[in-house]
């Protein structure tokens, strides 16, 4: 974020205290929870331990090996147990846990007691193909019932899912699942999105020709042959239908009593290289992490009907769509397509048509609606809407505003919750029948959690990085086959502080103000990217030679894509080769990194010791006066590249 509007931010002095009605009937109303969870931290997250169900107790809550932590060591658990099976002997059973929207309108309920059914016949049915305890499970699938599903599934048997979000390319699914070495593979003929059909399973088969770990690819039937040419191929004995593994399969499946440690999932995210990594969560903490925040900071009542807006693809998925909700005994809302298909609007008729209480979404499509006008809003019924959230990137006050007053009605408090793939669940966020609201600040840290700003040399400061003290339960555990990466990305820049590449302004009230990342990873509309990745992909092409990839500011977007290209030889950049090279990363990634902006030139501003200087990128691109060019080996290359930025906009 620029500075001026850092210090724009700074100055924001509206202050939104809890409704008293909220208040009133708040999850927490007593603000000691904060000082009795910093007195007993590890007491504090065992609290919500003891809710949940246990096959055997720990023996140890949290066993720290720096960086290695193990929460609840010796407890033995299903989180899939905790989310279904639980709530059965409860009126919870006849409750819709799942209510679903498909993009071209069908909508289907699922209660807790069919959701548990259909989960343990594809347990079963995965177990029939040989998959057990300890192996992963990539899944690439439609924003459908079947994808929580087919998690909760592999939850209750100790797979691991590893789940690709369904905008990612071919070769993309194929890099995750060769470093996972999935055994199987879940998909569809497809799913809807902005009225066009996702070829999944196309996909699907171009990544697994080259992935010699899967053994068997099952199809879940979403699109059928209607809409297209036909059924999808299926390849003999490898391909199977999603209905032809459950059919015969018993509607009882005994959940496995697992080691809190053992591997939930992983999810590859992207870091500052070109190769993204793949984040490993467990079972008890991160469980027990998913429990405490959704019910604290979501205040989730029976009657809630409560909505995420967040891809499954995406760690807000996995910990808010499926996990969080529904450890809390919720109805959890899923939508499969995009927010303006077929109108603009879609999502405000989706609130109305089912009375969503507790919305969450992120800053980018907040900003996106703004554009769009309040008046697609105003023309549904929002009045069910007690509680906001908001996730993914800083939302700036203007937008925190318009959520306020044109979706919330003035009277929905709104939870601004920090958190990262790698953290599991929220750490900084509001309480809502607590915390004093400041538009534009994630607030305070969730009770039990040591979060501080500190500088260079690691001393708690008011403005700098933002760092996280000691474990927490959903912490991630490593990085998948790389345990040297993990020490290097979050401990090696302080030796015992959790680096989480973001910097922070605290206030004088102790709020906590994000201020985005400072390292090379970008939020493109919400979707995590690292510029290192799109480089490699476009350096992958035959004419490129060099390539930088920078984040601009964007209004809605928040960063958009911008690529400096330097051509072999002979080639020519012509408008051909600009699409041709957009279309490159698209296979390489998914259309989601596809750059907004290419430049071509003959040099890349390096300095001296051959590092290629982003900043001044990001200023010519930003439009701003040069920095300090000094350290530049070719001042002349900067200017002239500049001239040539402004002329080309
Ligand atoms: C950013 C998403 C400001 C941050 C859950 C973080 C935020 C990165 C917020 C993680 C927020 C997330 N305010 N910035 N409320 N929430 N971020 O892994 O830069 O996709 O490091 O996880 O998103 O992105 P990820």
């Amino acid at each position: 974020m620029v500075e001026n509007a850092l210090e724009a931010l700074l100055k924001e002095e509206r202050r939104f205290p809890p409704p008293k009605r909220f208040r009133e009937r708040a999850n927490v109303k007593d603000p000691s929870v904060y000082e009795q969870a910093a007195k007993d931290r590890l007491g504090f997250w065992e609290g919500f331990a003891r809710e949940l169900h246990w096959f055997k107790p720990w023996d140890e809550v949290l066993r720290w090996d720096l960086p290695f932590a193990q929460w609840f060591v010796g407890g033995r658990t299903n989180l899939a147990y905790n989310c279904l099976d639980r709530h059965l002997a409860t009126p919870r059973r006849d409750k819709a846990a799942i209510l679903w929207e498909g993009e071209p309108g069908e909508s289907r309920r699922l209660t807790y007691a069919e959701l548990t059914r259909e989960v343990c016949r594809f347990a079963n049915g995965l177990k029939s193909l040989g998959v057990g305890t300890g192996d992963r499970v990539t899944l690439y699938m439609p924003m459908v019932p079947e994808l929580a599903v087919a998690m909760l599934a592999c939850a209750r048997i100790g797979a691991a899912h590893s789940v690709v979000f369904g905008g990612f390319s071919a070769e993309a699914l194929r890099d995750r699942i060769l470093d996972s070495q999935s055994k199987v593979l879940v998909t569809a003929d497809g799913g809807w999105r902005r009225g066009a059909v996702v070829p999944l399973k196309s996909n699907a088969d171009q990544a697994v020709a080259e992935t010699p770990s899967i053994e068997k690819v099952i199809v879940c039937r979403r699109i059928g042959p209607s809409a297209g040419s036909g059924e999808v191929p299926m390849k003999p004995g490898r391909d199977l239908w999603w209905d032809d593994l459950v059919k015969g399969q018993p509607d009882r499946c005994e959940a496995e009593p697992l080691d809190s440690e053992q591997m939930l999932y992983l999810l590859y995210t992207s870091g500052t290289t070109g190769k993204p990594k793949g984040i490993i969560h467990t079972t008890g903490g991160y469980m027990v992490g998913c429990y405490a925040t959704t019910k604290w900071i979501f205040d989730l009542k029976e009657e809630d009907v409560y909505w995420c807006t967040a891809d499954i693809g995406w760690v807000t998925g996995h910990s808010y769509v499926v996990y969080g909700p529904l450890l809390d005994g919720a109805t959890t809302l899923m939508y499969e397509g995009a927010p303006n298909h077929p109108g603009n609007d879609r999502f405000w008729a989706i609130v109305e048509k089912y009375r969503v209480s507790v919305f969450y979404t992120a800053p980018t499509a907040i900003r996106a609606f703004m554009k769009w006008g309040e008046e697609l809003p105003r023309r549904h019924q929002l009045t069910s809407l007690r509680l906001l959230g908001s996730v993914g990137e800083p939302i700036n006050p203007e937008a925190w505003i318009w959520y306020h007053q044109v979706i919330g009605g003035g009277r929905c408090p709104i939870v601004d919750t920090w958190w990262q793939t790698e953290t599991g669940h929220v750490l900084i966020s509001p309480l809502p029948g607590i915390t004093p609201l400041k538009p534009g600040s994630a607030t305070r840290p969730f009770p039990g959690i040591e979060a501080d700003v500190v500088n260079e040399k690691g001393e708690s400061v008011d403005s700098g990085y933002l760092v996280i003290r000691s474990p927490w339960p959903g912490m991630l555990r490593g990085i998948y086959g790389d345990p040297q990466r993990y020490r290097q990305v979050y401990w090696s820049r302080y030796p015992n502080l959790y680096f989480t590449g973001d910097g922070c302004k605290r206030d004088a009230d102790g709020f906590f103000w994000l201020l985005g990342r400072v390292d090379d990873v970008l939020k493109v509309s919400g979707h995590r990217l690292s510029t290192m990745e799109i480089e490699s992909a476009l350096v992958d092409h035959p004419k490129v030679a060099e390539a930088a990839v920078i984040g601009k500011h964007d209004e809605i977007k928040e960063n958009a894509v911008v690529a400096f290209v330097t051509l072999k030889g002979s080639a020519e950049g012509t408008p051909a080769l600009r699409d041709e090279l957009k279309g490159h990363v698209v296979k390489k990634i998914g259309s989601i990194a596809r750059p907004d902006e290419i430049l071509f030139t003959a040099e890349l501003p390096k300095t001296r010791s051959g590092k290629i200087m982003r900043r001044l990128l990001r200023d010519i691109a930003e439009g701003r006066a040069l920095g300090d060019t000094t350290t530049l080996a070719e001042a002349a290359v900067v200017q002239s590249l500049k001239e040539r930025y402004e002329e080309s906009e």
